[in-house]
């Protein structure tokens, strides 16, 4: 770890892009793994940092939909290093009252870094596209690989290794289940995905976390009985059931997901040492029952609190110097 906290600046994801969780090596996420229990350390034990490697830095923060902890722990988490993030909120009118493009060649010329959450996955990578400086994917509506980050830094502390872990993740093949998915395969976990009937990931996702988890000993499983699938789990995973921008979608949804809840009877068939995880925000009674969110065995606000240690790891080995 000590060679990993040496390589400030100088590591191999400096300046690079972050769209897919399947642009992050098992090394690159070691390195930001060490580096976020280093920092989560330091600022536990004197709540401040001794150093403050962004500083000078500038990161643009798009976010064209709602959002708690991104937004937080990339304002706070730069604040705390000596860098800056610039919310840009709705007012820049992306893509409408400006193309891309445009609003790409731009920012490069201002800031360092542009983290952007959004719709379509193509908005992110056009803008990476045309930018001169790194593009950080918050969200998309086919990943959101900050958090796959954080929940596999979550899961590393809990039980102290990732390589042969089982997570099952119980509802909706989304973002969040492919960015999982996706880096779970990179770390050598078996990912299984227990959804409803039309609620299945996007074959290209799978296809590819099926290629990263044959190279590096771990395994995707894809099915429809949450009972089966969840037996002999260390995690059971769950989202909401209505992704932001289907909200039109609400009524077919909730019909179609009863019975693809994380309830106590099914974290007992995972096992006796199984946790339960989850993004947030949280619907209780619909993806996950209180009981199962705030009882012991939950990791859902390690989850959120590491947002903030991995992210700026991240930064730092992406900006820093
Ligand atoms: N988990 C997550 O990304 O939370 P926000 O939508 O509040 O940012
Ligand atoms: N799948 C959810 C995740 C929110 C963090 C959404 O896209 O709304």
């Amino acid at each position: 770890m000590e060679q990993a906290l040496a390589s400030v600046g100088t590591g191999p994801l400096l300046a690079r892009d972050l769209l897919s969780s399947a642009d992050l090596t098992r090394d690159d996420n070691e390195l930001v793994f060490a580096r976020a229990a280093h920092l989560k350390r330091e600022l536990r034990a004197d709540h401040r940092h001794a150093g403050q490697p962004l500083a000078g830095r500038t990161v643009a923060l798009i976010l064209e939909k709602q959002s708690l902890r991104t937004r937080v722990t990339f304002e706070a988490g730069l604040d705390q290093l000596g860098g800056h993030a610039l919310h840009l909120g709705e007012g820049i009118g992306f893509g409408v009252r400006e193309s891309v493009s445009d609003v790409a060649r731009n920012l490069e010329r201002w800031v360092d870094g542009i983290v952007i959450r959004t719709f379509a996955h193509s908005i992110v990578t056009e803008l990476a596209a045309e930018a001169g400086i790194p593009v950080f994917n918050a969200l998309t509506d086919d990943e959101h690989p900050f958090q796959a980050l954080a929940d596999l830094f979550t899961l590393r502390e809990h039980f102290g290794r990732l390589q042969g872990l089982v997570m099952t993740f119980v509802g909706d093949g989304n973002n969040v289940y492919h960015s999982l998915a996706l880096a779970g395969a990179v770390m050598g976990m078996e990912i299984r995905l227990a959804h409803p009937e039309g609620y299945g990931p996007n074959p290209a996702i799978v296809a590819l976390a099926e290629k990263l988890a044959a190279a590096n000993g771990g395994n995707i499983v894809v099915g429809r009985d949450p009972r089966q699938l969840a037996h002999g789990s260390d995690a059971l995973y769950t989202d909401v059931w209505v992704s932001m921008g289907q909200e039109d979608q609400s009524r077919a949804r909730l019909a179609s997901f009863a019975g693809y809840s994380v309830d106590t009877s099914l974290l007992e068939l995972a096992g006796a040492a199984a946790v339960a995880m989850h993004c947030l925000p949280a619907h209780r009674g619909q993806e996950i029952t209180a009981e199962v969110i705030d009882g012991p065995r939950s990791l859902a606000f390690e989850q959120a609190e590491n947002r903030l240690h991995v992210q700026k790891a991240f930064l730092v080995e992406s900006l820093g110097r």
